[in-house]
């Protein structure tokens, strides 16, 4: 497995597993499990997808120290006037004391500054490995970079060949802020383009595999997620080949702007 340094200098591994979607009975705990076996190390939830009661006990079941797993999960809308509280909880469900990247879910207009400031006191407290945010517009950094200390270590966002967020990227990197891609599979709805087919092809992987290295070339950290065994464990062999600067420069004219989820830039 391959890391990233984060601007507080902890080490994230650089392919996470995403738990978005998966059913807390029958889908997250064999998946999570699966993962972890095929030797994923860094597991992405929510509070909102609520899983991360499953989550936690495959963790648990897997025997895995715990140490050795990068644990994240978010804070999310409803709970912004209650950061502690809400930690607090996610902790529990997941039966860890400590998680190494929380993150404000989405940057909610009224509340965004207020809930990071006291985001960043469970950090000052050494309650909370790291702290980030999800689904920031440059516009939303700027703002929550002049209001409150800590640089957000991570921005997780969308972001795929049909979604290459390029500003985004650059201003993420101009500020030590690390791009984290979620949907990098663009949520499963372009898995048939014949320009990714092409270049999977050739180097004889599937047009998945090709997404996911795609992104990792630009630096960023990547969190596909699947429900299915087989893929679980495709989507983690992405270490062994290299995209040449031609195909990352035709699978970066792909992009369309395409959304598959929330649009943060309608958010003020
Ligand atoms: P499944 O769970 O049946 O594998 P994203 O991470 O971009 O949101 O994409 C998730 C979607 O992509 C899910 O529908 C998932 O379906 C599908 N998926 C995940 N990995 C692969 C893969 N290697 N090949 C094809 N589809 C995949």
């Amino acid at each position: 497995m391959e890391y990233k340094k984060l601007n507080n200098n902890l080490k994230i591994p650089l392919l996470g597993f995403g738990t978005w979607q998966l059913k807390p009975i029958f889908e997250a705990p064999q998946a999570v499990a699966a993962a972890l076996e095929v030797g994923y190390r860094h597991i992405d939830t929510a509070h909102i997808y609520f899983n991360e009661g499953s989550v936690g006990k495959a963790i648990k079941e897997s025997g895995i120290e715990r140490e050795d797993i990068f644990l994240v999960s978010k804070l999310w809308n409803f709970d912004h006037n209650k950061v502690e509280q809400a930690y607090e909880k996610s902790l529990k469900k997941l039966g860890v004391d400590y998680l190494d990247l929380y993150l404000m879910h989405f940057p909610v207009t009224k509340t965004r500054i207020s809930a990071y400031k006291d985001m960043e006191k469970i950090y000052k407290e050494k309650r909370v490995k790291s702290i980030g945010v999800s689904n920031f517009t440059i516009d939303h950094l700027k703002e929550l970079m002049s209001q409150t200390e800590i640089v957000p270590v991570v921005n997780q966002v969308e972001f795929h060949p049909f979604l290459y967020q390029k500003d985004l990227l650059e201003f993420c990197n101009k500020h030590g802020i690390a791009l984290e891609a979620y949907s990098p599979l663009s949520h499963g709805k372009r898995l048939d383009d014949t320009t990714l087919e092409t270049i999977a092809k050739k180097h004889n992987k599937s047009v998945a595999q090709v997404m996911i290295k795609w992104s990792l070339q630009h630096g960023n950290i990547v969190i596909p997620k699947s429900r299915n065994l087989g893929r679980i464990k495709q989507n983690f062999e992405v270490f062994d080949f290299k995209l040449n600067d031609q195909e990352m420069t035709s699978i970066n004219n792909l992009n369309e702007d395409y959304r598959t989820c929330w649009d943060p830039t309608k958010t003020s």
